[in-house]
């Protein structure tokens, strides 16, 4: 057994309503459960960005799902890797909406790991995305203490 992380961007289908895709993801969150899937996903100005933990073969099938769905396009794979710990080990699928309250703090750690002031994350390389995601991380645990 391998664990992996899968970090890709993709951008959201235009009448994609915030609410609609939180559905999509509280079901996702379920599945991701029965499947020891964790991960994150952020959402902001129409694009995602989201890391895939766990075994190989279970990521490695709900991407290949994922990238089939309708309601967002432009995929790009940003990084793969093996992993000795998961980052994410704690939510089935943590979801941050950028557009929420975009703090002082949240700007810093995005300008912190990218070139621009804008959440482009097709434009971050694969690093930048996973120590960006794990940032966020942190200041959400700091949040919910
Ligand atoms: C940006 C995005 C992220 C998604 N993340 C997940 C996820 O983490 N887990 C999951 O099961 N489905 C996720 N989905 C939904 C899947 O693409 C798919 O709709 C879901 O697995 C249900 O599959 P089904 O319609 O074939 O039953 C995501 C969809 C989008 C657009």
């Amino acid at each position: 057994m391998h664990t992996i992380r899968l970090i890709y961007s993709s951008d959201a289908r235009e009448d994609l309503r915030y609410r609609d895709f939180m559905a999509i993801m509280d079901t996702a969150a379920v599945t991701n459960e029965e499947r020891a899937i964790t991960g994150m996903l952020c959402y902001g100005g129409g694009r995602f960005l989201q890391a895939l933990e766990g075994e190989r073969l279970s990521v490695n099938a709900l991407y290949n799902h994922i990238v089939k769905d309708p309601r967002h396009t432009n995929c790009q794979l940003l990084s793969v890797e093996e992993i000795t710990a998961r980052d994410f080990a704690e939510w089935s699928m943590k979801v941050v909406d950028w557009n929420d309250a975009v703090t002082a703090a949240r700007q810093t750690v995005l300008l912190k790991h990218s070139g621009s002031r804008l959440f482009n994350p097709a434009q971050m390389s694969g690093q930048q995305a996973a120590a960006f995601l794990r940032d966020l991380a942190e200041m959400e645990r700091q949040l919910s203490d």
